[in-house]
């Protein structure tokens, strides 16, 4: 075959394939899809979503390149208003929903969304989402990460979220939730997740269980928690580098914890915690924010390690703590 020929056929064979990407948008996917944008009242971000073009080009979503079908439906920070649309249950191919930072999205997070048995990222944040942290959320047995922070939500957290066997991370953070944390959390049934629970208005204590998990972040804080947390503080060997509770009612002696020798961040400011400061919390290399301010300890302030490298405020208001950076005792 001569160069010419050749490279004719190059030519013919670059159409066809570009003539067949450009229609690879699946019928049924495209339907729902322009469902979505009526139900959400033709907001302007979706200007793109245009019934003559392929809907795996449209702004906001992300088709597979093998299926051609909706992998991805993205809708972050418009003027969007109104609720979820039932419909997005209708995109099964979906493993990443997002709808954040959308202040005038709200109702509930629709019961359909179970239907979505490939999602591997849910995350509804910073929205005006309100009703409960659905039950069936945990029927999404793919779900490596969830995110509904910053809403509305009431209500108390399933405990069957456990059951997520491939549950990284699980914000539920800065929402109106209340009750005890689910004792299941102590046993989470795969991979053990970043815990946020801060700022709702969780009551009871934390539950004993969940000292058997190793978590990496813990963050109970801004909540209504009393009684003990030492079951986080049992244990040297965790790989635990975060860990804040504070802003709570707990109440417990600090002067018997085993500090996580990865911390990097210990807040467990404004409680009602007592005793001393152990000093094998001299030993945590990489401490970086530590504070123990608004409490009822005592005793000398462990002298050493990355101790004297917090200022004052680390450590004022308690019953008689002392030493540097405190005055001498
Ligand atoms: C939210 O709704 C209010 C009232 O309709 C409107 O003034 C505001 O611009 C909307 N905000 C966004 C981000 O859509
Ligand atoms: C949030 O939703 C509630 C109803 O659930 C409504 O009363 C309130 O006005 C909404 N707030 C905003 C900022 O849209
Ligand atoms: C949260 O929802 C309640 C009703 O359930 C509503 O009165 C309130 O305005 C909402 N909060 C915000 C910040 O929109
Ligand atoms: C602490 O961090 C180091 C370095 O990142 C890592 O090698 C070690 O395994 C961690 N320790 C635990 C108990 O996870
Ligand atoms: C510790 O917490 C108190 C109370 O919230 C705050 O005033 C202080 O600035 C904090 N100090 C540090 C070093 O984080």
């Amino acid at each position: 075959m001569d160069a010419v020929r050749f490279s004719l056929l190059l030519f013919l064979l670059s159409s066809l394939f570009i003539s067949s990407l450009s229609a690879r948008c699946n019928p049924n996917d495209k339907n729902v899809l322009l469902k979505i944008k009526k139900s959400l009242n033709n907001p302007y971000l979706l200007a793109s979503w245009d019934p003559s073009t392929d809907c795996c080009n449209w702004y906001c979503v992300e088709c597979d390149l093998q299926t051609n079908r909706i992998v991805e439906l993205t809708i972050f920070s418009g003027e969007i208003s109104g609720q979820i649309p039932p419909s997005v249950g209708d995109l099964p191919y979906l493993n990443t929903l997002v709808f954040r930072k959308l202040s005038n999205l709200s109702g509930e997070i629709p019961p359909s969304i179970a239907k979505l048995k490939n999602l591997k990222m849910l995350r509804l944040s910073w929205t005006n989402l309100s009703g409960s942290v659905p039950q069936f959320l945990s029927q999404l047995q793919n779900l490596e990460f969830l995110e509904l922070s910053y809403n509305n939500l009431s209500g108390s957290i399933p405990a069957s979220l456990a059951s997520l066997t491939k549950l990284g991370a699980l914000h539920l953070d800065r929402n109106r939730l209340t009750g005890e944390i689910p004792e299941s959390f102590g046993h989470f049934a795969g991979t053990v997740p970043d815990l946020y629970l801060s700022h709702n208005q969780l009551s009871g204590k934390i539950p004993e269980s969940l000292g058997n998990l190793d978590f990496s972040v813990i963050d109970l804080s801004r909540n209504k928690l009393v009684g003990d947390a030492l079951m986080l503080f049992r244990n040297p060997a965790r790989s635990t580098f975060r860990i804040d509770i504070s802003r709570n009612l707990l109440e417990f002696d600090l002067s018997g914890a085993l500090f996580p020798m990865n911390l990097t961040l210990l807040d467990i400011s404004h409680n009602r915690i007592w005793g001393n400061i152990p000093s094998q919390i001299t030993a945590l290399e990489d401490l970086q924010l530590f504070n123990a301010s608004y409490n009822r300890l005592c005793g000398k302030i462990p002298q050493g390690g990355k101790m004297q490298g917090f200022d004052y405020s680390s450590y004022f208001h308690n019953r008689c703590l002392c030493g540097p950076p405190l005055n001498k005792c």
